[in-house]
């Protein structure tokens, strides 16, 4: 900024900026300079007056005598500039939280660029205001340093992840927004096409037909920074719209998509966090993952394992847990709490947060044990005496003083419960954190093809219905084969979250319709929804595979947020609301016939 060419150009009385509020040092010290930048606070030292200008680089304090002090008047949120000289601040007054703390500017001139009125809040990342007033004024809250060091975290994030594509010969390319649905799982938003009376586009959940087409084209490797639409309901990990890194690549087999991601990843760590994580990734197998962890995202840093308990519960004499083992699909299962926590966790802990805990997640109750040589505590410790409880023991892992805990009832419910059990351990006694592990990958694969919906007894794609099976043969008339059969997906977690998925695709137009007819998607609807797909695969489509990360998850963890919405610059509230510009928002009528909508009802057009 402050390039002898710069200089050169500069006019007497020019407002410019010579450098930024972040970059004086002890060096500059008797330079005049003039900073840009907003008022962020004052104080009045009695005939001193001294102003720290902030920008997004930093802070530099800017001192006034009187007579300048009068000849202006600003206030907080005022965009000024000044011209000073940088002076060296006396040893007692500097500031070594700060970058440019060992010195200040003394004006010498001040020019208002922009008045304020009082902010609605003060720019410091210090305050507790309303998410909702902070998300009404987000410019404002945008001004606040932690937002713009997140946001400059993932650019930073996104450029270096292009990059490392770029080197491994992938070409970004653009898919449309206006489009026909790509299911994904959610709900579509729907755009009214005006040129078109009573016809929709839809906003693409992610672009994966037109990455596959993409292979059938011959692109070989792709990948974009690509914007998703999803309808559905939001969580702190979830926004309605949300940005991928998509990518997609020919002629391959899962192991080289790995390969891909996990030199993409290791490239960005190093690049913008400075951190060589350990690749290749572990591997977990889907049924391994449930097993053991109760969930399809473990957080691998910490043990606290799922044991298997049916053979001790069938031979029992707890009624409860026999009588479920009698049952098809029953399980029994428990997690042993080394002594040293299970020390911590009192009877009111375990009547109250731990059994509300599990009950919230569907168990009917959670017994407990604590193993000791006279048969120990809890509902589990008269029948778990002399040879019963060595071998419940056995069974657990569990030592004299751990706590034992159990679910009993339906599989799926069993590892559901336990696992968030596990989970709530892991948080409550901060496990991951202790594990000295600061990141933790693990790809998760062998995913089932197929799930049944309880409700209505239909298959459905546990991943989206262009995923391959492990068997191209697959019968599609044997259920008991169909619940057992594997996918080719696989997922990308990191300390517990899914932070991405993508599999191996079908590219054969018969396995494409056998998928389709299975999942309820007869011929007809297959050629009105996804002839343009299948004709395309009957036309010489290469094998391929891809994968998609979510860009706000995996910026957002990396920066240490916990709730992606601090990661986005303009994010929606929980009711997808943006309140800043009030989006969604209410159109007149002409412009509803324009695109040929009608409203459904008054009641409707008034509760908006
Ligand atoms: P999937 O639906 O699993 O796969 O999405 C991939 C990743 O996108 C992120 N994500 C979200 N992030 C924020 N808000 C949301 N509402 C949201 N939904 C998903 C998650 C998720 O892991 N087309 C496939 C990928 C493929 O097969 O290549 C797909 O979209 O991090
Ligand atoms: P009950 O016989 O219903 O009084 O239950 C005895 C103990 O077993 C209590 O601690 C319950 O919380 C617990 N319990 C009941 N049902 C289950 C279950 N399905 N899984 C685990 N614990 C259970």
């Amino acid at each position: 900024m402050s390039t002898p060419a710069a200089a050169a150009q500069r006019r007497p009385g020019d407002w410019r900026r010579t450098h930024t509020c972040g970059a004086l040092r002890l060096s500059d010290a008797g330079a005049t300079v003039t900073l840009n930048g907003w008022v962020h606070a004052r104080r009045d030292h009695g005939g001193i007056y001294f102003v720290d200008l902030r920008d997004r680089y930093g802070l530099t304090q800017v001192v006034l005598d009187e007579k300048l002090a009068s000849s202006v008047r600003f206030s907080a949120e005022y965009v000024l500039s000044v011209t000073g000289t940088v002076k060296a601040r006396d040893a007692q007054n500097r500031n070594a939280e700060r970058a440019t703390g060992e010195i200040e500017v003394v004006a010498a001139r001040v020019e208002v660029l922009s008045a304020s009125p009082n902010p609605p809040f003060e720019v410091s990342d210090d305050i507790d205001t309303a998410l909702e007033t902070r998300l009404r004024y987000r410019w404002l809250d945008l001004r606040r340093p932690l937002l713009q060091k997140n946001l400059l975290h993932r650019s930073r994030f996104i450029n270096a992840i292009r990059r490392s594509f770029e080197r491994q010969g992938f070409a970004e390319i653009e898919t449309p927004i206006l489009t026909k649905a790509t299911p994904e799982g959610a709900r579509d938003y729907l755009v009214p096409a005006r040129v078109h009376p009573g016809k929709f586009y839809a906003l693409p959940q992610s672009p994966q037909i037109f990455k596959q087409l993409l292979m059938v084209a011959g692109m070989d490797r792709y990948f974009q920074v690509a914007r998703c639409f999803r309808d559905e309901d939001l969580r702190a990990d979830r926004q309605p719209e949300f940005t991928q890194l998509d990518m997609e690549m020919s002629f391959v087999e899962e192991e080289d998509v790995f390969a891909c991601w996990e030199r993409v990843l290791s490239e960005t760590f190093a690049e913008c966090m400075g951190l060589q994580i350990k690749t290749p990734f572990k591997r977990l197998h889907y049924d391994e993952a449930q097993q053991r962890y109760g969930s399809d995202k473990p957080d691998t840093r910490f043990g606290l394992e799922l044991k298997a308990l049916d053979a001790w519960a069938r031979q029992c004499e707890f009624n409860v847990f026999k009588s479920v083992t009698a049952q098809a699909g029953g399980r029994v299962m428990g997690i042993s709490v080394p002594a040293d926590l299970a020390a911590q966790i009192s009877r009111k802990d375990l009547d109250t947060e731990l059994t509300d805990h599990a009950k919230s997640f569907g168990a009917k109750g959670l017994a407990w044990w604590r193993p000791a040589a006279d048969g120990g505590a809890g509902p589990l410790a008269k029948f778990a005496a002399g040879e019963q409880g060595l071998a419940l023991r056995a069974a657990l892992g569990a030592k004299d003083g751990d706590l034992c805990l159990f679910a009993a009832g339906p599989q799926a419910q069993v590892l559901r419960v336990l696992g968030e059990l596990r989970n709530l351990l892991g948080r409550k006694f901060g496990l991951a954190k202790a594990s000295g592990i600061a990141w933790d990958f693990l790809w998760v694969t062998g995913f089932p093809m197929f799930l049944r919906n309880e409700e209505n007894g239909r298959w459905e794609s546990a991943h989206h219905p262009f995923t391959a099976p492990a068997d191209w043969n697959f019968r599609a008339d044997d259920d008991a084969a169909l619940g057992k059969l594997e996918s080719r997906a696989y997922d990308l977690v990191m300390n517990g979250w899914e932070l991405g998925s993508g599999s191996i695709r079908i590219h054969r137009e018969e396995v494409q319709q056998r998928v389709f007819g299975l999942l309820g998607i007869g011929p007809d609807e297959q050629r009105e929804k996804f002839g343009f797909l299948l004709e395309a695969l009957a036309h010489g489509a290469p094998p391929h595979g891809g994968f998609a990360v979510g860009l706000d998850r995996l910026t957002a963890l990396t920066a240490g947020l916990d709730n992606i919405r601090e990661i986005t610059a303009f994010p929606k509230t929980a009711s997808a609301a943006d309140l800043m510009c009030q989006a969604p928002s209410r159109v007149a009528d002409a412009q509803l016939a324009e695109v040929h909508v009608a409203r459904a009802g008054k009641g409707l057009e008034e509760g908006a």
